[in-house]
């Protein structure tokens, strides 16, 4: 896997198949944390004691990590459940050496097959193809992050049936973020049941996507 240093001096990776990288350029860490982490309430949620996330295209964690972060920072006693849905077995193994600044990234280097635990965290990755893993997702979650590659590159993540199927896995309230803003997929977030606005512009003048389940 060919590692790219982004603009905040994290690595990122290049995915040599969809010819795309996994964050943006502009920094890798920044985006984990200002378009996923921050703006899907995770601060406050974690105030409550439990937190559920649903994080499709799991990658490298960053997002996660991220999350994790945020919300140990908020309550020291969360108990986050993450489910991770990412289709490459095989990234795990590329972490390893990766050093990002995320305080709790040792847990994502200490994932064992597809899961981790302890006495805050609780983190399964089911592998396979998200638009068929989701059928398989118990229970309702807080947050999700929806982090595939670009429409144009990988459309089945982007289409009203799955956001359908994402909506099912959601509480009522719940916030999905993603990078994208393109106008289909607003309209196939709406048409699945989600009110859609302007996420923070990281990276580019675009803003990203905040969806709340209605
Ligand atoms: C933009 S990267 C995700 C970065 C990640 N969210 C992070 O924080 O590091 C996109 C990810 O989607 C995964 N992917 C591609 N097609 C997929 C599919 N059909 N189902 C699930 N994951 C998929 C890729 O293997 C890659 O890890």
């Amino acid at each position: 896997m060919k590692k790219i240093l982004t603009g905040d001096g994290s690595f990122t990776f290049l995915n040599e198949e969809f010819k795309e990288v996994y964050h943006s350029i502009s920094g890798a860490e920044e985006e984990a944390v200002k378009k996923y982490a921050a703006p899907t309430n995770i601060f406050e949620l974690a105030k409550k004691g439990r937190i559920r996330i649903l994080d499709i295209c799991f990658g490298m964690g960053y997002n996660s990590s991220a999350a994790i972060d945020i919300a140990l920072n908020s309550n020291p006693e969360c108990r986050i459940d993450i489910i991770g849905l990412e289709k490459d077995k095989s990234l795990l193994n590329s972490l390893k050496d990766l050093k990002p600044k995320f305080k709790n990234y040792d847990i994502i280097r200490n994932i064992k097959n597809d899961f981790y635990k302890d006495s805050n965290v609780d983190l399964r990755i089911l592998f396979g193809d998200a638009v068929e893993t989701i059928k398989k997702v118990e229970g309702l979650f807080d947050v999700c992050f929806l982090d595939p590659f670009s429409p144009r590159k990988l459309p089945s993540l982007w289409t009203q049936n799955f956001f359908k199927d994402i909506s099912s896995k959601l509480k009522t309230g719940g916030v999905l973020a993603t990078f994208s803003c393109a106008t289909h997929v607003r309209i196939n977030l709406v048409r699945a049941g989600f009110d859609v606005k302007d996420g923070p512009c990281i990276g580019r003048r675009a803003p990203s996507t905040i969806a709340v389940k209605l």
